[in-house]
């Protein structure tokens, strides 16, 4: 079987994050979301990877994977372009996937317990289509499925105003080839997109059947920058923890800590696990790092209280302020001053948020 990853999109939701990249490389606890993704295809057995592509960082997620050696699979990139939807997106790898069924992951989705077991258990001789569930608090941000009495499903509407359950598409299926005779007669939703949950709702309505798979470890859709703290809150709950770097005499580091090559946590700095503190970066003396915060590679971290947060990378950040559920993005730098006149001096690019 082989496997369809999705990494087009434009990534609004993610903005200002991702002006200058796409989402599917953000990073929780220091690794791109998508290779979470391309992890759990190689975990459930699956090596040949389309990758599909949008417009924006089609460079930067080709340089990042490669041809795929670097993870044990084999990467065949399929471009899409614009983004006019998951239903166009599956389509543009019609070519690449053949006869076979396959499986779509989604590349900015993250699950604890991958997705070995649906693929097992999905059977092209009952179903034309299998696909991952979870109930979600807020069913008008995702697909929902409305299933009957004996468990089957019966009709998938895509972020319906009035939620029929909360059950929700999760964003990994399982195909046949009949999907892509749907995919050609969709119509554009009242988003603009062609929807694969309507190709889906579209197999029911010609007599196919679709399987269901409940998965009850946690699973996230990493689309906004709320998604994206909780995210690392989940991924570094479930980390083991390993030293490469060096921790200085009179360093006090207490819990599950991930630091990574040529990182340095200086004598007198506290952290406080979990924490991730990527390669080449340095926690200087002074600084606190609370639990839950990933800083990225290659930044200065000097004299900084900062809890709960993700730093994507060649930061510096040297203030005196506390910083808490907070997002920074790639060479951002936060940092206090003591000139005249007193007070806050930003610049700030278009869709930022400050909490001041
Ligand atoms: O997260 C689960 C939800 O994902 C499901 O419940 C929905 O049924 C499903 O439509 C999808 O909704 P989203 O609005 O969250 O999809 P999003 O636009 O974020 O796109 C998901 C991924 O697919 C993302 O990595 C970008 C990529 N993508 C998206 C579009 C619209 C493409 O590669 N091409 C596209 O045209």
């Amino acid at each position: 079987m082989k496997g369809v990853l999705l990494a087009g999109g434009t990534g609004s939701r993610l903005y200002p994050i991702t002006y200058t990249g796409p989402k599917q490389l953000v990073p929780i606890a220091n690794k791109p979301v998508l290779d979470y993704a391309i992890e759990d295809l190689r975990e459930a057995g699956i090596t040949e990877i389309g990758v599909v592509l949008g417009n924006k960082g089609r460079d930067a997620i080709q340089e990042h994977l490669g041809d795929g050696s670097a993870y044990d699979v084999e990467i065949t990139y399929i471009v899409q372009g614009d983004p006019l939807g998951l239903a166009h997106a599956v389509g543009c790898a019609r070519d690449f996937v053949g006869d076979d069924s396959f499986v779509v992951y989604l590349g900015d989705d993250l699950m604890r317990d991958g997705i070995t077991d649906m693929v097992a258990n999905f059977d092209s001789s009952e179903y034309s289509a299998g696909i991952g569930l979870q109930e979600v608090d807020e069913p008008s941000r995702y697909g929902i499925v409305e299933v009957n009495d004996s468990g089957d499903i019966v009709s998938l509407v895509e972020k319906p105003d009035d939620p029929p359950s909360n059950l929700a598409l999760i964003g990994i299926y399982v195909f046949t080839p009949a999907i892509f005779e749907q995919i050609e007669s969709l119509t554009p939703s009242w988003r603009g997109e062609l929807e694969i949950t309507d190709a889906i709702q579209g197999l029911l309505e010609t007599g196919s059947r679709v399987q269901s798979h409940l998965v009850h470890g946690w699973w996230k859709d990493t689309g906004k920058p709320e998604d994206v703290l909780q995210a690392n809150r989940l991924v570094l709950d479930n980390m083991d923890g390993q030293i490469e770097g060096d921790i200085q005499d009179g360093a006090s580091v207490s819990g599950r800590v991930e630091l990574q090559k040529n990182a340095v946590i200086e004598g007198g700095a506290v952290v406080r696990g979990p924490v991730s503190i990527g390669e080449g970066t340095r926690v200087c003396s002074d600084s606190y790092i609370g639990p839950y915060t990933s800083i990225g590679e290659q930044s200065i971290v000097d004299n900084v209280h900062i809890e709960a947060s993700v730093t994507m990378g060649h930061n510096e950040i040297k203030t005196d302020s506390k910083i808490v559920d907070s997002l920074v993005g790639r060479e951002a730098c936060v940092k206090s001053s003591d000139s005249k006149p007193e007070g806050e001096r930003i610049t700030v690019g278009r869709n930022s948020t400050l909490e001041l």
